[in-house]
């Protein structure tokens, strides 16, 4: 018998570690469709990085390490990224090569600093407990149990008031905001990923294999283990360790308010050639569809 959470991390740890497919296969993330991405990002943190005097940026769970390269182009900042996978270290190594950039693999060896924390589909990889009436999910081969939840559940169970309903409890994210509470002396956090407002109440978690979805995740050996944030839960998570919520708002509506991505729309969607009709429907992506379903969480530590 295991824990589902336990099930999760160890699926989550193989793939990424293994031979993650992100932006070649499995799935193509924000930061990867258009390097727009990634400056729009800079472009709204850079009047916040403005108010420390020797701020650094810490990205979470970089992937590609496109976004951090996207960023630098714009923005003069030491960084500093979070990755527990050797193989996408090596990704990002190679590609930042010559940027002001520090890697580790361990949250408990940074020094607190003031400045910003950023993620783009970070926490969807984190590993979380499902349950319902108060009872945890467990695995026993291809059966799902419903037992006592873990102490570790019970105390989320109980911290949170967690009703009867059905929840994915984010207990890595937990961890996570816990040990950023004592890194960020002061600064912000600016999450982005895909899921709900408010809880959803039912099963979000999805197993995908080259961009398909997989019917039983206990019987497939590698694939790309995901769930939809409970954006809910992080403003919760974020309040009890300090974190003060600023906005919460789709990522359709964060973009377009940011000069810098309006002109760029504007300007790559009146062109004719093929490669600017193109480029214009990813822009376009990113404000629809992947607008739609993205959220940005903006967060303060005082
Ligand atoms: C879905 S990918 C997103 C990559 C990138 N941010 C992007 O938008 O393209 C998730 C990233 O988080 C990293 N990751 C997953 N679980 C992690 C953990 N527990 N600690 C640190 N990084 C983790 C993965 O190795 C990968 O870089």
């Amino acid at each position: 018998m295991k824990r589902f959470y336990d099930f999760f991390i160890q699926k989550a740890q193989k793939y990424y570690n293994e031979n993650p497919k992100i932006g070649r296969g499995d799935f193509f993330t924000s930061p990867e469709l258009d390097e727009a991405f990634g400056k729009s990002v800079a472009y709204f943190i850079k009047d916040y990085l403005n108010e420390f005097d020797n701020p650094k940026i810490l990205e979470l769970g970089a992937g590609n390490g496109i976004m951090a390269r996207d960023i630098l182009e714009v923005l003069d900042v030491a960084y500093i990224i979070y990755e527990t996978s050797h193989y996408l270290t090596n990704v990002q190594k190679n590609l930042l090569n010559n940027k002001n950039v520090i890697w580790t693999s361990s949250l408990e060896e940074l020094e607190p600093f003031e400045g910003i924390i950023l993620s783009n589909e970070f926490f969807d990889a984190l590993g979380i407990a499902p349950v319902k009436d108060k009872k945890e999910l467990y695995i026993n081969g291809l059966k799902e149990v419903w037992q006592e939840p873990h102490k570790d559940t019970r105390h989320f169970i109980d911290i949170f008031n967690i009703d009867d309903n059905y929840y994915e409890l984010p207990l890595d994210a937990f961890y996570i905001y816990e040990r950023l509470s004592k890194i960020l002396k002061k600064g912000y956090m600016l999450t982005i990923d895909y899921g709900y407002k408010t809880s959803p109440y039912k099963n979000t978690i999805r197993g995908y294999k080259d961009s398909k979805i997989i019917q039983n995740i206990y019987t497939e050996d590698m694939f790309d283990i995901t769930y939809m944030v409970d954006f809910s839960m992080l403003e919760k998570i974020g309040e009890y360790f300090g974190f003060k919520n600023i906005f919460l708002k789709k990522q359709r509506d964060f973009l377009i308010e940011i000069p810098y991505f309006v002109a760029t729309l504007e300007e790559v969607c009146q062109e004719e050639e093929a490669y600017s009709i193109e480029r214009c429907s990813r822009l376009k992506n990113l404000i629809l569809s992947m607008g739609e379903s993205f959220y940005v969480l903006f967060q303060q530590k005082l």
